[in-house]
């Protein structure tokens, strides 16, 4: 099962893609967890994609779409994967499809996880993040057992450079005018399925498991 997330900042891609790498024992991949661990270990990808990152904007296709190809192509993705936050371009789109044709394979299903633009800042200045696992948080919707503390690895969480309004409003912006258009693009490919991403996290993963099946 191979499988896309789509939708706005914050729509909950990274929360409904983990429920779903754990449901159906594939492997869940984050573009953006995959920059921010380089970020992290200081790498040179870290360095250039650090740029781009703290301002909203999207890090170039060419420094993404190899990485994304070359992780599809490792032996723990044979049975399917989540993508999510790639592609996040026409480009990439294309880029992905022809590297899977290569191999015989295509993008089975594409979710897009629908969030009006109301909901993203409240959502994403509300957020937090483990430092140590990467694990996410809501200070509302989805509280650690003690502030500020993560559940899984004990570490301390923090908001997100990228969370705050003005990087938020700006990455909006990007997401309409950059990663929208993809919505044709799966539709047009017939693998296109959207959810209501307002509903309470359980319920959106719900709705997802009717469309993958159980
Ligand atoms: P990335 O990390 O992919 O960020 P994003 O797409 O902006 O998505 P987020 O991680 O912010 O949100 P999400 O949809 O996963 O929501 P979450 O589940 O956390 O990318 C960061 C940056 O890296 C980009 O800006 C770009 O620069 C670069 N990048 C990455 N990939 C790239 C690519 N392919 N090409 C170029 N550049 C790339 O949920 C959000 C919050 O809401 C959480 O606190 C959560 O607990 C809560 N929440 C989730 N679901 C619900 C719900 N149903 N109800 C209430 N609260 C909820
Ligand atoms: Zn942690």
């Amino acid at each position: 099962m191979k499988i896309i997330m789509l939708g706005a900042p914050g729509a909950g891609k990274g929360t409904q893609a983990k429920k779903i790498a754990e449901k159906y024992q594939i492997p869940h991949i984050s573009t953006g967890d995959i920059f921010r661990a380089n970020i992290k270990n200081g790498t040179e990808l870290g360095k250039k994609a650090k740029t781009y990152m703290d301002q909203g904007l999207l890090v170039p296709d060419e420094l993404v779409v190899d990485l994304v190809v070359d992780r599809v192509a490792q032996d723990d993705c044979e049975n399917g994967y989540v993508l999510d936050g790639f592609p996040r371009t026409i480009p990439q789109a294309e880029s992905l499809d022809a590297a899977l044709a290569k191999m015989g394979q295509k993008v089975d299903y594409a979710i897009d996880v629908d969030v009006p633009d109301e909901n993203i800042v409240n959502r994403m200045s509300g957020r937090r993040a483990c430092v140590g696992c990467g694990a996410t948080y809501h200070i509302k919707y989805n509280p650690p057992k003690t502030e500020d503390v993560c559940d899984i690895c004990g570490e301390k969480l923090i908001l997100r450079d990228d969370d705050k309004p003005e990087t938020v409003l700006k990455r909006l912006t990007v997401y309409h005018d950059q990663t929208q258009p993809l919505i044709d693009y799966y539709t047009k490919s017939g693998v296109l399925k959207q959810v209501d991403g307002t509903v309470d996290m359980e319920d959106v993963f719900q709705a997802i498991v009717k469309i993958l099946g159980a």
